[in-house]
């Protein structure tokens, strides 16, 4: 496996990779935007007992407001035309109302491989409830799966670096054990980099056989990297498999549609980013021009007590060891990002990119300073590692053990307190760090 972290394309390679993205490009159906939902329903069909219907990778995608809304996706072999997704109050006895919104049913290609991506939204949700769901094509079905509207209150994430691999398994057995320890998370987040080549379909397929037993329960938001933007002969491609596989709350962009976008949940208003510029400029330009203008007005849109940005590429610049000339400092992204933190009163950044987790304290204004945010890089959920590859840095307050294995983090959201817990795999914690406000 390439290793991919620092990576650099010319403008000539870029222009020679064109004429395949943009034939990839016309097969993908990412730059599509969503029908409008469908007025909510009671569900026509009858509700037969079959479970045979062909539902791959069955996901929830978080919503803006994820009280009242809910994207429901999954993936199929062939067509499913007229499908839909019912949904009841769970346990309402069998008067229970059924609602249902139809999925749209488009063709994906890409890596040689033809599948059918559907999608559906659920709105109107009563918040605070349990409910199940199922979906629903010609006379085949699926079993119902438990789905909860949230309450605005208190929750817990979970929260998981960059996983991609050159063999899933370690992903697959971190990401499990940490919902089995985390039952009551309400969500969970992958901070880009799910796999290591975007283009290749059997990585995607085991990044979601991995979060087979929680993606269907509980909702993902996801994160774009720059591995997502690697083809299968390592050129830089736009992030057509990532764009097509999950539909996040809409940003209003022709351009980046899905790149970035902002959700709640709770009273926390999570803001996420693309660092990836770098790799889409010469592509099609204006990803960090548009989130700089974007970023202050979804912010202010906002009356949410707190909020977190999430990104893919860190904010800082650590040394390493062989490149001396390589000092620590702030990347091009913290310089791009973090005065708009600043000002925006952000609480904490999220960022991954790095392998390697290390929380920085808070930070405004370029130094050390209790009213910035509180910046933590996430660490590595998958097994590329990089050992003593980054020397600390003067901002670091807290390393993982070195030489590093895979790692995962909570967040709670409760009140009047952020609480950010980093675990080894086995479980044991390595950081707890909390923001009171
Ligand atoms: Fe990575
Ligand atoms: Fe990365």
């Amino acid at each position: 496996m390439k290793d991919q972290l620092f990576r650099t394309v010319s403008r000539r390679r870029f222009l020679a990779m064109m004429g395949g993205a943009a034939l990839t490009l016309a097969t993908g159906c990412a730059a599509t935007p969503p029908k409008p939902p469908a007025p909510i329903k009671k569900a026509a069909r009858i509700l037969t007992g079959d479970t045979s219907l062909d539902a791959q990778f069955l996901r929830q995608i978080v919503a803006s407001d994820n009280r009242t809304a809910r994207t429901v996706m999954w993936q199929s072999d062939e067509p499913q035309e007229n499908a839909e997704v019912v949904w009841r109050v769970a346990d309402g006895g069998k008067d229970t109302e059924i609602f249902s919104s139809p999925a749209a049913n488009e063709r994906y290609t890409d890596d040689g491989q033809n599948v059918f991506l559907h999608t559906a939204r659920l709105e109107n949700l009563i918040p605070g409830t349990a409910y199940e769901y199922r979906l629903i094509a010609g006379d085949e079905g699926t079993d119902w799966t438990p789905l909860s509207s949230e309450n605005g209150g208190s929750f817990k994430a979970l929260i998981f670096p960059d996983s991609q691999s050159s063999d899933y398994t370690d992903w697959k057995n971190l990401a499990r054990d940490a919902f089995r320890r985390n039952p009551d998370a309400a969500f969970f987040t992958n901070l880009g980099d799910l796999v290591d080549n975007g283009e290749e379909h059997s990585q995607w397929d085991a990044w979601f056989d991995a979060v087979e037993p929680f993606s269907s329960r509980i909702p993902f938001a996801p994160v774009m990297g720059n591995h997502e933007t690697y083809d299968k002969k390592w050129e830089v491609r736009l992030p057509l498999a990532y764009l097509a596989l999950f539909a996040p709350p809409g940003n209003d962009s022709r351009d980046f549609f899905r790149y970035y976008y902002s959700f709640d949940f709770g009273d926390v208003h999570f803001m996420v980013l693309n660092t990836q510029w770098d790799e889409t400029d010469d592509l099609r330009p204006g990803l960090l021009e548009e989130q700089l203008a974007w970023l202050p007005k979804d912010a202010a849109a906002s009356d949410k007590k707190w909020k977190v940005a999430m990104l893919h590429k860190d904010v800082l610049q650590y040394r390493i060891g062989k490149r001396p000339e390589r000092k620590e400092g702030f990347s091009k992204f913290g310089r791009a990002f973090m005065p708009l933190f600043d000002d925006l009163g952000v609480d904490a950044v999220l960022s991954a990119h790095l392998h390697t987790y290390r929380n920085r304290g808070h930070i405004k204004d370029f130094q050390r300073d209790p009213a910035g945010p509180l910046y933590i890089l996430t660490g590595v959920a998958g097994n590329v590692r990089y050992p003593g590859l980054w020397i600390d840095h003067a901002l670091d307050e807290k390393t993982a053990p070195q030489p590093e294995t895979d790692n995962y983090m909570t967040m709670e959201a409760a009140k009047d307190a952020l609480r950010f817990q980093c675990f080894l795999p086995d479980g044991s914690v390595i950081d707890d760090v909390t923001i009171r406000k």
